[in-house]
């Protein structure tokens, strides 16, 4: 049984922070966390929270309390992490298409490093040698994930050093000396398919026997989770055997250990995160009900851009009369989170809130139509800090000359 927040909790506090705010349910984040090592118990595996998908500073130490390690896709996302209390040696730093100045300060900060391209990967070497060992990310050619627009290991992808470039990177590692470390892929988000993984660990086994100094097969993240009723996520049990069974042949055959990390992001934080909107207007065109919202596609950016199916709750009409409606933003574009929706009746006040809202949320949100980012709410122990006020219009000025 899954922990949620309760109604009366979200209503409490849409009525205390205002709307639209993120709600964040840290032992929610736990129970994910436990759920992931113990179905990879017996493995030496390593957990990297991939903090893209939500970093605000108290998740991410929360994140740090709980044991968790994490992955960074920028510079200052490993800045926030140092800032969040995160020791050196659990940050990694998995970017892409950045200027080697910026791995160079990755490597400062004495963090590991994956890096995506052959010219980075020669600069390094040249530069640094054998003195601090790298992974290199590998586009792997499969194609996985929920579409195209979160699918990043096919050959057409911008993501990664192409697999059959490996025989450059064994001419920079010879020449230059490279610490090859760990072999890292990620091939999308979503994969719900555990012979994806399968598929991934093959590929990199096959590649693993040109590095001799390959302590490490990273995974990247990209674990389903439920998004509409009835929908299933990765079988993260199945994929925990399906990993141990491989890493102890490969063992056995070779004569030789290595580690599996994990980058998940989405598995961690999407379902601990709701997010609360009230209804500004309603609406008739013909047949359809319109229900417009105080957000848009400026606050909550996936069910636009990826066609993402989010649950909508009606939380202060719960057993109203179910009709169809469209719910739609109060942005100038068309920004439809939902159509044709049953839901409990709704009424001009009533507030409506998004489920597996934790991953992808408030990161993505921007000022678009100069309005503000809403607030974030952490609930630890039942009780809700608030743990990012609401923008001002002091905000919207304040880098403006
Ligand atoms: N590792 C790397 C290198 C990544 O690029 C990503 C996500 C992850 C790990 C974490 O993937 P996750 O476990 O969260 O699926 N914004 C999109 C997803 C794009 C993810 C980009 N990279 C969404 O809202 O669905």
């Amino acid at each position: 049984m899954t922990m949620q927040l309760t109604r009366e909790q979200l209503l409490s506090a849409a009525g205390e922070y205002g709307t639209p705010v993120y709600i964040y349910h840290a032992e929610r984040i736990n129970e994910q966390y436990l759920r992931l090592t113990n179905a990879f118990k017996g493995t030496d595996s390593r957990f990297f929270y991939a903090a893209k998908a939500l970093t605000n500073i108290h998740v991410l130490r929360y994140i740090r309390e709980i044991g968790c390690n994490v992955d960074c896709s920028s510079i200052n996302e490993a800045r926030l992490a140092l800032y969040a209390g995160f020791e050196p040696s659990n940050i990694l730093y998995t970017s892409n298409n950045i200027a080697f100045e910026e791995i160079e300060e990755a490597k400062h900060l004495g963090i590991h490093i994956n890096i995506d391209s052959i010219s980075n990967l020669e600069k390094f070497g040249k530069k640094f040698g054998h003195t601090y060992p790298v992974g290199i990310r590998l586009r792997p050619n499969i194609m996985a994930g929920g579409n195209l627009k979160i699918s990043t290991g096919h050959a057409a992808s911008k993501f990664g050093v192409p697999l059959e470039d490996i025989e450059q990177v064994l001419r920079v590692q010879k020449e230059t000396g490279l610490f090859i470390r760990t072999l890292h892929i990620h091939t999308g988000s979503e994969i719900k398919d555990v012979e994806v993984f399968a598929k991934g660990i093959e590929v990199l086994f096959e590649v693993a026997q040109h590095f001799p100094e390959l302590e490490v097969i990273d995974l990247g993240g990209g674990f389903k989770v439920p998004y509409m009723p009835g929908e299933e996520g990765t079988d993260i049990e199945k994929l925990g055997k399906k990993v141990k069974e491989e890493f102890e042949e490969y063992e056995r055959k070779y004569n030789r250990h290595l580690q599996v990390w994990f980058e998940p992001g989405k598995f961690l934080v999407s379902e601990a995160g709701y997010f609360i909107t009230k209804v500004n207007v309603l609406k008739k065109a013909g047949n359809i009900s319109f229900a417009g919202v105080d957000t848009g596609l400026n606050h909550f950016i996936r069910p636009m851009f990826y066609g993402a199916y989010h649950e909508i709750e009606n939380i202060s009409n719960p057993s109203g009369e179910p009709k169809l409606y469209n719910v739609v933003g109060n942005i100038c574009e068309t920004d439809t989170f939902a159509e044709n929706r049953s839901l409990p009746e709704i009424r001009e006040g009533d507030f409506l809130v998004f489920s597996n809202a934790g991953a992808y949320g408030f990161e993505m949100a921007s000022n678009y139509n100069s309005r503000y980012r809403p607030a974030e709410v952490l609930f630890k122990n039942g009780l809700p800090q608030l743990i990012r006020r609401r923008e001002t219009f002091e905000d919207l000025l304040s880098n403006q000359i």
